[in-house]
């Protein structure tokens, strides 16, 4: 939530064609998905710090600079904001620029203790122009500073002063080559060039210049300027950062000629699922993570695997449990990130938690970590974003390698966390001793067979898109599954809600009798996902009849159902075929039209597919 940039030049820029401000606008641009109720940009310059900054996306802070120009500089920041303390107004937004407009600073983060320290300020002379705790900490460092007389020291004398989460960056008249950055529980990244260094929330905030970076660690301050960087822990001891190359290109978060970064992140899905896949097996053709520095006698240990994480992520988990419970013997729980630790969870040195983030910076998801680790318990994150808070303070990773993902609403993350965990489970089921190596990879050979599967359902998508169109008034939409169909179906509820702003119910198809079939009237169209008729436990029947009930009551059926699956067509007013696949596989076909019904609807409504009202990508507050 809320993105940031930062870049520091040199005044001689032989070869290069840009200034600071293009470079962090081109950063914002990239950064917007984290945020978009307002913009800003400051600028240092021989005159003094110069800044415009206004409500609304990125186009209306270009807009105010067309309108009213800025100096060329070599030094810039920039923020895009995603409201929490005060409205998306111009006065809210960043930069927030104090000490007679020579002091300018932007924030992703709260400060809790902001009213106190705003208090105090007030008794010392201080006044404030917006309702934002981001003005307390610029004014606690315009304070510092008088006293430090060094802007690094009064950043380091700032974070120590401050509860809360933060990135903070500063730049200053008096100091005019540099940029002062702190961070605490909030993301931070630094973008090497050739005489030039970058600040970024994440790395696409600089992508189109330097695929160099470097990680820093929490409660860390770093200081840009043209011939380098300097990072500092908050006691003041030199500290390093830890460099790594980013994997991808700027044209991977380019929208590759589709309408949204949606739409282009849905067809990325089967690259997404065969990356995540690539590079698991040793030379015997054995299922190894590189990544998973646990030693192999505590995995053998675990008596239990908690699953935690938020959103689409917690319902890549809720399908995940149903594999790994399946095929490990282990009991898993998957539990929102956010109810985790008030709930007092029994947890301990025998517990596995499982973290799944796309971002790595979900707040929620890394407050919940930290209480598992501080009851003992291992912690494998399972992350799309290299480097990012949740992985460096887990003990074990596994990367998904779905590319950035751009558009708000996550899709090929979804798909790839169901693939990343499904390699954790086989790994366990391997390791203690439940499955013989020709099972694991039988299964392997299923989750390879997955992404030409995938593209054969994107083969088709007219269809759904045609129904999508078609239903762009609808006002309530229902979905029903069983067994790994029912996380399927909240995930297709989620999207609709969250892009298409339609009231939208993810059910267990067994628990509709149990009253949410009340709700169902002439013409509420109802999804249902189908589990292979070739599946265990007459599942495939059970939910033929559940597709009956809600048909005999008037509902419109839309069902999502196997090729050759001729035993549902009777009741279905629409069906969409998806490719066979053994029941466990199938929410990484059954997943996909709902997205494209998702985006369609929301596009036919007119809708920012990418940018939905009220949310933001990354939710780094709690
Ligand atoms: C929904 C969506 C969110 C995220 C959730 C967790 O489309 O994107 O529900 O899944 O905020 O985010 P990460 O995976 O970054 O921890």
């Amino acid at each position: 939530m809320c993105g940031i940039v930062g870049y520091v030049g040199q005044a001689d820029r032989a070869g290069r064609d840009y200034v600071a401000l293009d470079v962090v606008l081109e950063g914002l641009r990239r950064l917007e998905y984290r945020g978009y109720d307002s913009a800003g940009v400051a600028l240092v310059h021989d005159s003094g710090v110069h800044w415009r900054k206004k409500a609304g996306k990125v186009a209306a802070l270009e807009a105010e600079i067309a309108a009213r120009p800025l100096p060329e500089a070599v030094v810039g920041i920039g923020h895009t904001r995603w409201a929490t303390h005060g409205g998306p107004t111009d006065a809210n937004a960043h930069p927030h620029v104090v000490a007679g407009g020579k002091l300018a600073v932007v924030h992703n983060g709260i400060i809790e203790n902001f009213a106190e320290l705003k208090a105090d300020l007030m008794a010392k002379g201080f006044s404030f122009l917006s309702e934002t705790d981001t003005e307390v900490a610029a004014s606690v460092l315009a304070d510092q500073l008088a006293s430090a007389g060094d802007l690094t020291e009064a950043m380091r004398r700032t974070c120590m002063l401050l509860d809360g989460a933060f990135t903070l960056l500063a730049v200053h008249a008096d100091f005019p080559e540099r940029i002062v950055a702190a961070r605490r529980n909030s993301p931070l990244v630094i973008g090497v060039g050739e005489d030039e260094y970058f600040l970024g929330s994440d790395v696409s905030g600089f992508i189109d210049y330097t695929k160099d970076a470097v990680e820093m660690d929490n409660d860390q301050i770093v200081t840009i300027t043209p011939s380098g960087y300097q990072i500092i822990d908050f006691s003041g001891g030199v500290a390093e950062g830890k460099p790594f190359r980013v994997e991808w290109d700027a044209a991977a978060a380019e929208k590759g000629g589709f309408d949204s970064f949606m739409e282009k992140e849905i067809h990325d899905q089967p690259a997404a699922v065969r990356d995540t896949l690539m590079g698991r097996l040793d030379e015997n053709g054995k299922l190894t993570l590189d990544e998973l520095r646990i030693d192999e006698s505590i995995l053998r240990s675990i008596d239990k695997i908690i699953v935690i994480a938020c959103g689409t992520a917690a319902y890549s988990g809720q399908v995940a449990r149903y594999a790994i419970e399946h095929w490990c013997r282990i009991p898993t729980e998957v539990e929102l990130a956010h109810e985790f630790r008030y709930r007092d969870p029994i947890v301990n040195e025998k517990t596995l938690v499982v973290a799944v983030s796309q971002s790595g910076e979900t707040m929620d998801t890394l407050m919940a970590v930290r209480h598992a680790r501080e009851q003992g318990a291992k912690v494998i994150a399972i992350c799309n974003t290299h480097g990012a808070t949740i992985p460096r303070e887990s003990d074990a990773i596994i990367y998904t390698h779905a590319g950035p993902e751009i558009a708000v609403a996550s899709t090929k993350a979804f798909l790839a966390q169901i693939t990343a965990s499904y390699l954790l489970g086989l790994y366990l089921a391997q390791l203690r001793g439940n499955m013989f190596a020709d099972e694991v990879n039988r299964v392997l050979d299923e989750l390879r067979a997955i992404p030409e599967k995938i593209a054969e359902v994107l083969a088709h998508e007219d269809q759904i898109k045609d129904l999508g169109t078609a239903m762009g008034e609808t006002t309530s939409v229902l979905f029903l599954g069983r067994h790994v169909g029912y996380p399927v179906a909240l995930e297709g509820a989620l999207k609709l809600k969250e892009i298409a702003y339609i009231h939208a119910e993810g059910f267990a198809a067994g628990e509709l009798k149990h009253g949410p079939i009340a709700l169902v009237e002439e013409g509420q169209p109802v999804f249902i996902i189908v589990p292979s008729p070739r599946g265990r436990d007459s599942l495939h029947a059970k939910v033929v009849s559940n597709i009956q009930e809600v048909r005999a009551r008037g509902a419109v059926t839309i069902v999502i159902a196997e090729e050759g699956d001729t035993a549902v067509e009777a009741y279905a007013n629409h069906v969409i075929r998806i490719p066979q696949s053994p029941t466990l596989m199938q929410p990484l076909l059954a997943t996909v039209p709902l997205q494209i019904f998702a985006a369609q609807v929301a596009k036919s409504k007119g809708y920012d597919v990418d940018q939905p009202r009220n949310l933001a990508k990354s939710v780094t507050v709690e």
